[in-house]
């Protein structure tokens, strides 16, 4: 297998990016919406289609053994891939979403109570704020919002203060999407643990950029997106504690997540079945392990360089335009930077540099409550991914300046 040293060995694995946007070549800095797919996931994909589709668990038949291997094959990578103690804690989902509606309504289902409080921060994305108001309107639990410094860290003085053990769970960003903040959750999941609280960590901008540990972590759920991680859209995974699983009620009914059903009673079945109602999407499970193979043979440590090198030639870059102004300026960060200037509006820019073919997203990165409290309707936000290069920084920053000049 190639090895994958070079920027440029790396970009051939993904054809996407010789596509021409707008009559110019595509520079695609919105990968913390989505990035692109390399060869192997897309191969891994149509390969099964094409000679191995059936259905999972349910045929005796050869094919639906073998597509039964590929998923359970599928599971055991992303098990290692989050350094999980057992396949009965990886529960496929569609995404982070999926992932923690999942946990919000299982809860919302008898475990929470009135009394009890459900923690969040300002930063998080409407992903990790609407589910829990739902929780809290159909349990009666409060919703308790840690607040956000000036610069776009959780205010750790502000979460030890509303840490108590009324806590009964806390749903925390890893990376945040709009402002690329890395959180100290492991020291979070500590704090939070020690008052007997659950802690679900939404890791969709993490899994792309961080090695996983949910062990070394020691929280209790962790959710991730494939398509943000190189992998396919609708493909995701829930980690959860096995111990926890067992003791919350399924999310969704139907087959596969039952042991036996009368019009009496159901029983539900083992670990992680009974939280996978319904036939998966089995292709995108595989194409989703495919892309943790793929994280695996670059390496967290290229990942992350790299992108540590993109985001501060970046900033520097960005930082000679006159009336700049950077939304989240933590000392840690990963992924995206975001960014208003003076006398434009983002989603003008955000037009202009399009024409010229670089894709940035512009908005309130379904973050409003977190643009509401910096008092701004959004930001330009330019994400990153091991492929990009300082040329393509280059290209953006210069369209940057010309859309500017054509705005003031
Ligand atoms: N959550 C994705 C983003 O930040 C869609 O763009």
């Amino acid at each position: 297998m190639e090895m994958l040293s070079t920027t440029s060995a790396i970009r051939d694995e993904f054809p996407i990016l010789e596509e021409e946007v707008n009559k110019h070549k595509l520079v695609y800095l919105d990968n913390a919406a989505s990035s692109q797919k390399p060869k192997v996931v897309i191969d891994a994909m149509s390969s099964y289609y094409v000679h191995h589709h059936s259905n999972v668990h349910r045929g005796i038949h050869h094919l639906s053994q073998v597509a039964t291997d590929m998923f359970e094959g599928a599971r055991e990578e992303m098990r290692s891939f989050l350094n999980a103690a057992s396949t009965k804690e990886i529960i496929f989902t569609s995404g982070t979403t999926e992932g923690i509606n999942l946990v919000a309504t299982s809860l919302s289902r008898g475990v929470l109570k009135a009394g009890d409080e459900i923690m969040i921060t300002e930063m998080e994305h409407h992903s990790n704020i609407v589910p829990w108001q739902m929780a809290a309107t159909y349990s009666g639990a409060k919703l308790v919002v840690v607040n956000v410094t000036p610069d776009g860290q959780i205010d750790m003085e502000d979460f030890h203060s509303k840490l108590s053990t009324k806590t009964k769970l806390l749903s925390v960003v890893h990376v945040s999407n709009a402002l690329g903040t890395v959180n100290p959750v492991k020291e979070i999941t500590a704090a939070a643990k020690a008052v007997g609280a659950w802690v679900l960590i939404d890791g969709a901008q993490s899994a792309p950029h961080i090695q996983i540990d949910v062990q070394d972590l020691n929280c209790d759920f962790f959710t991730l997106s494939g398509h943000k991680m190189y992998g396919p859209t609708g493909s995701g995974v829930l980690y959860g504690r096995e111990d926890v699983l067992n003791e919350i009620p399924p999310y969704k009914g139907g087959g596969e997540m039952i042991e036996t059903v009368t019009f009496e009673k159901t029983t539900y079945n083992e670990l992680p079945f009974k939280f996978e109602a319904g036939t998966p999407d089995i292709a995108a499970a595989l194409g989703l392990a495919e892309a943790s193979r793929f994280i695996k043979r670059l390496g967290y440590d290229q990942i992350a360089q790299t992108e540590a090198e993109l985001m501060s030639y970046a900033t520097e870059k960005l930082g000679e335009i006159e009336g700049i102004q950077f939304i989240g300026t933590a000392p840690k960060k990963s992924g995206a930077i975001s960014f208003l200037i003076e006398g434009t509006h983002p989603s003008d820019v955000g037009t202009i540099i399009d024409k010229l073919g670089v894709a940035v997203r512009t908005g309130h990165h379904c973050t409003q409550p977190l643009m509401a409290k910096f008092g701004i309707p959004g930001t330009i936000r330019a994400s990153f991914a091991v492929y990009n290069t300082k040329e393509e920084v280059d290209t953006f920053v210069t369209a940057v300046k010309r859309a500017v000049k054509m705005l003031k």
